[in-house]
């Protein structure tokens, strides 16, 4: 159980670049990095408009001459000094990832990045054999892999609970974009944008999230085959998608179905796993996360509970609020964050999202594309 005690020597020197005022995903990244005092915010090029980034600096504590107008100015100023940041996250559209992580990385400083992390495998292989030739870490923020449910599920297949792994069903999916894009709000209009958003719209912007966290539950599964069937619903985003079915084959014979959809009208937060093997099933929903719904075949089905004794150890490490009280979205960044820090002064857990993670979902989309665009066929996972 994780209680904010620091578990570093010291807090790292940390700074943003993005996240700012209007960015939709910046206060997450402070949610987790600032939690248990792990990280420092000392620097940041928050905003694409400085002013606006150096105002909204300095009303979360940073001092105004630490708020840079743009990130090749932070790099220069903070490498220039001798209590200069340790390391930076990228929270920005999805094409300015590689070349801010490329530049952040040759100045000596850790990153840790958005997903998707960037356009293509090879980018990120280029990324991972800067980062090794530093010595450096690259982390992504899955941000919803640091939940202790998320844990629990993958230590009970891991345990053979639920037997060999058959059937994976995952869902993630809102209506939020139903209509059209007009008037839409700047982080809706990069996302449609192949140029801004990469080769995907949906499939990157949440099935990433599926593709992650199906791999740290069944870490022993590999895909071999893959199906992708994906549309623009909303014509002015093609050849991007706002909705995709991709089906899978893994290297045991099970098999997975996956959906992703930014036009399930109606649909506030759909993000659901369901995991079957051949003697009982868990199943997660984000929305309730505190909860694992627990079916033994020929058992009455059962609800397990964070915090609570009955759950395998490795569902208890991090657990932060305890069994009465909510464990949500904030506390599984905050977790990601710490596994980043500890990896970062030399001591990284057994797995935490790293460049390879990152890699493998910028893999998963480029295979996802490879079927789409052969018309919905299936591949080889390559
Ligand atoms: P957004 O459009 O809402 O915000 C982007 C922010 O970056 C803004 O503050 C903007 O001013 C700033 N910015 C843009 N270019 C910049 C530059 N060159 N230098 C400094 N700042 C710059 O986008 P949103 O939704 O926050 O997404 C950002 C990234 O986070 C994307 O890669 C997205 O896929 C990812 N994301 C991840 C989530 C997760 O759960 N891990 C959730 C939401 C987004």
């Amino acid at each position: 159980m994780i209680n904010g005690e620091l578990q570093l020597a010291r807090p790292l020197r940390w700074g943003m670049v993005g996240g700012g005022r209007t960015g939709q995903v910046g206060y997450k990244h402070r949610t987790g990095a600032l939690r248990d005092g792990t990280y420092h915010l000392v620097c940041g090029a928050f905003d694409v408009d400085a002013a606006r980034g150096r105002d909204f600096g300095m009303r979360v504590g940073v001092a105004e001459e630490r708020c840079y107008d743009s990130y090749q100015a932070l790099i220069a100023a903070e490498t220039a000094r001798a209590d200069g940041v340790e390391v930076v996250s990228v929270a920005t559209p999805n094409f300015t990832h590689y070349e801010i992580t490329k530049a952040l990385l040759s100045a000596g400083i850790h990153v840790i990045c958005e997903k998707p992390l960037f356009f293509s495998v090879a980018e990120c292989d280029e990324i991972a054999a800067l980062a090794r030739e530093k010595g450096l870490i690259v982390g992504v923020t899955y941000g919803y892999t640091g939940h202790p449910m998320v844990a629990q599920m993958a230590a009970m297949v891991a345990k053979g609970m639920l037997g060999e792994i058959r059937i994976v069903d995952m869902q993630y999916t809102h209506g939020f974009n139903a209509g059209d894009d007009t008037g839409a709000s700047e982080a809706q209009q990069w996302r449609v944008d192949p140029a801004r958003s990469g080769g995907t719209f949906v499939l990157g912007d949440i099935g990433t999230h599926l593709q992650y966290l199906s791999e740290i539950v069944l870490p022993h599964l590999k895909i071999e085959k893959l199906l992708c069937d994906r549309t623009a619903f909303i014509p002015s985003r093609a050849p991007l998608e706002d909705h995709a079915t991709v089906l899978m084959h893994y290297d045991n014979g099970a098999r997975a179905r996956l959906w992703v959809s930014s036009v399930d009208a109606g649909q506030m937060d759909a993000q659901r796993y369901r995991f079957v093997g051949a003697k009982a099933s868990v199943e997660w929903h984000a929305a309730r996360p505190d909860e694992l719904l627990y079916e033994v075949q020929g058992e009455p089905s059962r609800i397990l509970h964070h915090g609570m004794p009955y759950l395998e150890e490795e569902g208890h490490e991090y657990d932060r609020m305890g069994a009465l009280h909510t464990e949500g979205l904030g506390d599984s960044w905050a977790n990601i964050y710490l596994w980043i820090a500890q990896a970062i002064a030399g001591n990284p857990p057994a797995r935490y999202p790293d460049m390879a993670a990152g890699t493998s979902g910028v893999r998963w989309l480029e295979n996802c594309i490879r079927s789409a665009e052969a018309g919905g066929a299936w591949v080889d996972y390559a």
